[in-house]
């Protein structure tokens, strides 16, 4: 239904380099830059926040695409509104999730929901027709450079199965461990947006692998 996009995830990169990391994945073909906001709470790590995604935004001519992985993305999510393509928040987080994507949009941003592994499919479903994208965790999220988890494969099932039975249009995302054997994968079951962190910017040839995640 949507062609498949590629986000690499700037938690990868190098942090001292920003900008030139980001011209570099705009160069090797990235669709979307992935940005990982952690709030310490949420998940067991700190990573970047509202002025690190603008200093991106700076140097960015592709849309940013914001993961809150913090306790309260309805009290965050106006600091990155400015500069955010789509605004990803969690089921599982502290907030009216309904109220917290009808906020989203009504600050004229995309919005998505994620889930991590622990959390069953059905947390999502009363959400799929407020959103423009489905980030479904395919890692315990907080860190990059960990195993996929191919038991994630049923709820990319799952969610394409109910996006086509409804006929709703949100993306199907998925985000930790994405490679080239486990990006193929995901989009054959169903996925059209791939993030993807240490396989992207720890690559020798990074244009080589979003081009083949791109045609997978
Ligand atoms: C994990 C983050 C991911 C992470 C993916 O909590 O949400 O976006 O950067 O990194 P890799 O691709 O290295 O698993
Ligand atoms: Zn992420």
């Amino acid at each position: 239904m949507h062609p498949v996009l590629v986000a690499p995830s700037l938690l990868a990169c190098d942090f001292g380099r920003l900008h030139q990391e980001v011209e570099r994945a705009q160069a090797c073909g990235a669709d979307w830059l992935h940005c990982d906001v952690m709030d310490g709470h949420f998940v067991d790590n700190i990573s970047f926040g509202p002025a690190f995604v603008a200093a991106v935004a700076q140097v960015s001519r592709v849309p940013l695409d914001v993961h809150l992985m913090v306790d309260r993305p309805d009290h965050y999510f106006e600091r990155f509104v400015r500069v955010a393509h789509n605004i990803t928040v969690h089921v599982e987080a502290q907030h009216d999730v309904g109220a917290t994507l009808a906020a989203i949009r009504a600050a004229r941003c995309r919005c998505g929901i994620s889930l991590r592994p622990a959390t069953p499919f059905s947390a999502v479903e009363p959400y799929l027709d407020q959103v423009d994208l489905l980030l479904i965790m395919t890692v315990v999220p907080g860190f990059g450079g960990q195993a996929f988890m191919p038991e994630m494969l049923e709820k990319v099932r799952a969610a394409a199965e109910w996006r086509a039975r409804r006929g709703l249009r949100y993306r199907i995302q998925v985000d930790g461990g994405i490679n080239d054997a486990t990006g193929p994968e995901c989009v054959g079951t169903g996925a059209d947006t791939l993030v993807v962190g240490t396989h992207a910017f720890r690559a020798e040839d990074m244009a080589g692998v979003i081009g083949q995640l791109r045609g997978s």
